[in-house]
């Protein structure tokens, strides 16, 4: 019987510098992970850390990695051609399904972007799945913008509005991802829409007291959770809060459940 743990050795076959610490590794892999799904990336006597799959195409996985320690740290010191291990696909991703025919609003902060990156490639490659997307991304300044040149094209397909937390830039707005909660035409989708938030725990909390405040359908709200993990298929507790279990009951959360997650 296969041991469903075993991390396998994977290639690297490229790595991408999105910005100082936060970088993109393309790794070989046959794996087929829905939109929202993580692995665990392992180096031998170092450890494993949970990734979400931020890209994916024939043969290869994309993650985007935001360097903080002992596991990540390590993988920056890879190149294209030395392995990286992996196992997985882990955990419940965005209800894609769900979404289809529906006007979607996705609200990221920072690095927050990777997680929905693969479903907004999707939505961009073929728009006539959803009616629409609006699109918030907010980054603390200018070095910290990941994913340039999907923002981009994105600008082309999406209604989007890119923000840093207090910089100028031309084509961007100043200022945090709560604040153009607003100008989403909420009245306009006449119920048939949905929304999904990612960032850091403080952003997720005040976007989704903020969208509260617009009357928006609580069920309607997604959100994803970062959470220390070990087993990532629901054995060792490491990842419970309460009676939930973030690995394999997440990460993806509906906001009637998320909103008692955040702390
Ligand atoms: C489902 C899921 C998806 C994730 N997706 C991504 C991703 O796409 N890109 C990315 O860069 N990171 C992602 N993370 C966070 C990533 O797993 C941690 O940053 C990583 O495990 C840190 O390991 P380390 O050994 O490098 O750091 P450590 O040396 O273990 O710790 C460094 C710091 O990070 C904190 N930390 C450790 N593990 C986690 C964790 N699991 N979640 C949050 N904080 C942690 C520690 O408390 C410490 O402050 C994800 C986490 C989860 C649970
Ligand atoms: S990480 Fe082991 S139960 Fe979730």
């Amino acid at each position: 019987m296969m041991n469903p743990v075993m991390p396998e050795p994977c290639t690297i076959l490229d790595v991408h510098k999105e910005s100082e610490h936060e970088w993109t590794f393309r790794v070989a892999s046959d794996a087929c992970p829905a939109h929202g799904q993580f692995m665990q990336l392992s180096i031998p006597k170092i450890g494993e850390a949970p990734i979400s799959v931020s890209a994916q195409g024939e043969g290869w996985l994309e993650f985007t990695i935001r360097s903080v320690g002992k596991v990540t740290d390590c993988i920056f010191s890879k190149e294209p051609g030395d392995m990286l291990f992996l196992r997985g696909p882990y955990g419940k991703g965005w209800p894609v399904d769900e979404f289809a025919g529906k006007h979607i609003v996705v609200i990221t902060g920072g690095t927050g972007l990777a997680p929905v990156r693969s479903m907004l490639r999707r939505f961009a490659e073929k728009p006539e799945y959803v009616k629409s997307v609006h699109l918030i991304s907010g980054f603390k300044n200018e070095e910290g913008i990941i994913f340039s040149g999907d923002l981009v094209k994105w600008k082309e397909k999406f209604a989007v509005t890119y923000a840093l937390d207090t910089d100028q830039k031309e084509g961007w707005r100043t200022g945090f991802v709560t604040e153009f909660v607003k100008e989403i035409p909420f009245d306009e989708f006449q119920g048939g829409y949905a929304v999904v938030v990612v960032g850091p725990p403080p952003m997720m909390k005040f976007t989704g007291l903020e969208l509260m405040k617009y009357n928006v359908d609580p069920e309607k709200v997604w959100m994803s959770f970062e959470r220390k993990m070990s087993c990532a298929i629901g054995k060792c507790g490491h990842c419970r809060i309460d009676e939930v279990y973030v690995c394999t009951d997440g990460p993806v959360f509906p906001y009637t459940t998320a909103r008692d997650l955040v702390d």
